[in-house]
């Protein structure tokens, strides 16, 4: 596990991600029944972009400070609303230059009756989430394997929810790995949001990630992707993905707004792309 966040907190693929999950919990918090959130690889919870990992890649200036330069459209603003308010709050606490990852943002956004697991495998990252998330009786930090964390917590009692699967794709067959745990714990509970990050480096790979799944007889996908058209030569990841299971609705129209505007704000080339695509959506 040679992976640390640490290095790429805040660039355009956390955005991408930190920015859907928030939409996410906010429909999820709209409904008075309680929810849980079962994040698999939960990473450290905060980062600091100071830290010496951070300043050593930069990433995070290709990311979150590009957003931090002026507010885009206001029907873009109303949506990122939640992130914004999210990250506000993570520097008013923790210092300017605080960025909060997954955990922290699920613990930001939960209600009273709300609930979190947070699985983190590596020892001192664990360390890390374990006081991120502090004595908050609503949240459970696990230094276990997030497959099987995933594997032993669904259906969650709630029977409402989100799953954030974000691996850190350090071994070759990831997507394989990851299209079959989804499958199986899908099969134990199908009507639960599922969001699934990925890098897009190999086309194929996602394709096979979506096209395991849609073989699986699973319906009720949103494919959500931007290319920030990153120059060859600066190496690293140009390109993200999450693949949203059972969305909530309007999730898809908020993307579609949202994903445009992200876009043209992250490039790092001329030709950014993105990629807003649901799949049967009626299952
Ligand atoms: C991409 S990072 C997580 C970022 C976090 N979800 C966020 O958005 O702020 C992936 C994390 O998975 C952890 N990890 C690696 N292998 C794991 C495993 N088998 N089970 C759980 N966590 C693992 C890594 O240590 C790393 O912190």
């Amino acid at each position: 596990m040679n992976y640390h966040h640490s290095f790429h907190a805040g660039n355009f693929a956390d955005i991408l991600k930190h920015v859907v999950l928030m939409r996410i919990l906010t429909h999820l918090g709209a409904k008075d029944t309680p929810y849980r959130v079962i994040d698999t690889h939960a990473g450290a919870g905060r980062y600091d972009l100071g830290s010496e990992e951070a300043l050593r890649t930069h990433e995070w200036k290709d990311g979150v400070a590009r957003l931090d330069q002026s507010p885009l459209a206001s029907s873009v603003e109303a949506l990122l609303a939640p992130w914004r308010e999210a990250v506000a709050t993570a520097r008013e606490r923790h210092g300017t230059g605080s960025y909060p990852g997954s955990p922290w943002l699920c613990r930001h956004a939960m209600r009273a009756e709300d609930r979190l697991i947070a699985a983190e495998l590596h020892p001192t990252t664990y360390k890390k989430l374990a006081t991120t998330l502090g004595r908050d009786s609503r949240c459970k930090a696990l230094a276990i394997d997030g497959w099987t964390a995933l594997r032993a917590n669904v259906p969650p009692k709630e029977r409402r929810g989100l799953v954030l699967i974000d691996p850190p794709f350090e071994e070759k067959d990831e997507f394989a790995t990851m299209a079959a745990e989804f499958i199986a714990a899908h099969r134990k509970w199908p009507t639960g949001i599922y969001a699934l990050w990925y890098p897009v480096k190999e086309r194929r790979a996602a394709d096979g990630l979506v096209n395991a799944i849609e073989d699986a007889g699973i319906g009720r996908l949103l494919r959500l992707e931007i290319d920030v058209d990153r120059p060859e030569a600066a190496g690293g990841l140009g390109a993200t993905g999450l693949l949203v299971v059972n969305p909530p609705w309007k999730l898809a129209e908020e993307a579609l707004l949202l994903l445009p505007a992200l876009c043209e704000r992250l490039a790092q080339g001329p030709r950014p792309r993105y990629r807003c695509e649901p799949i049967r959506p009626d299952g």
